[in-house]
């Protein structure tokens, strides 16, 4: 399946008779959001986060991501939300990093490698000039190849590795900086 947009919705080509929308999310989406997220925790490699999260956990950061400032974007394909973007403070409180922003991202494993992670992450970055983000930075687990060739795809430059500084059951993975300079 190929993506393209019209006038914010985006037609899916390629098999299946879908139309996705991206929107900002909202408190009934929290269900679905950790649904996804649940199943990038499982894989291991895809979030540090080692134990499933409630929806309930994740009230107080919806919340938090006020759409004027920093927001999260749904994905819904026929109604169904089946992805998600946000854009989150980096290193909250230190003002001398105000216009930086951290790019996280999950698609439900029903609907990757269709271009959805690719058009929400274009769909963020077309925003930040409007939200005043300039540097949009991306952390991402070693391992994890489908995000790093996600975000290079993209223009996003590797700028820094830590190695080994996260812990799977005795399993080590570094983290990689991936950033993007977007205005
Ligand atoms: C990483 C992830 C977001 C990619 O989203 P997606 O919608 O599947 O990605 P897209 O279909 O837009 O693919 C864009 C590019 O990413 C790369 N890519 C995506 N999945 C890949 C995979 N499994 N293996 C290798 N490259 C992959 C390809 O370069 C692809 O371009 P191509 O299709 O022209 O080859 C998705 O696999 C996912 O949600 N994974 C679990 C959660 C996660 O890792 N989140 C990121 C945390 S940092």
């Amino acid at each position: 399946m190929t993506l393209s947009q019209t006038s914010g919705t985006w037609k899916c080509a390629g098999g299946l008779a879908s139309f996705m929308k991206i929107r900002i999310a909202r408190q009934a989406d929290l269900v679905q959001i950790v649904e996804i997220y649940n199943q990038a925790v499982a894989l291991k490699s895809a979030t540090a986060d080692l134990d499933p999260v409630e929806p309930g956990d994740r009230v107080r950061w919806l919340e938090e991501h006020v759409p004027e400032k920093y927001p999260i974007y749904v994905a819904e394909v026929d109604g169904k939300v089946v992805a998600w973007c946000s854009l989150s403070p980096y290193r909250r409180g230190r003002m001398a990093l105000r216009y930086t922003a951290e790019i996280s991202y999950y698609i439900h494993g029903e609907y990757r490698r269709m271009g959805i992670g690719s058009a929400l992450v274009q769909h963020a970055t077309s925003q930040c000039e409007k939200l005043g983000i300039k540097t949009l930075l991306a952390l991402v687990l070693d391992v994890n190849v489908a995000s790093t060739k996600l975000l290079e795809k993209l223009g996003f430059a590797r700028w820094g590795h830590m190695p080994k500084i996260a812990d799977f059951e005795g399993r080590e993975c570094g983290h990689l900086v991936y950033g993007l300079r977007v205005c």
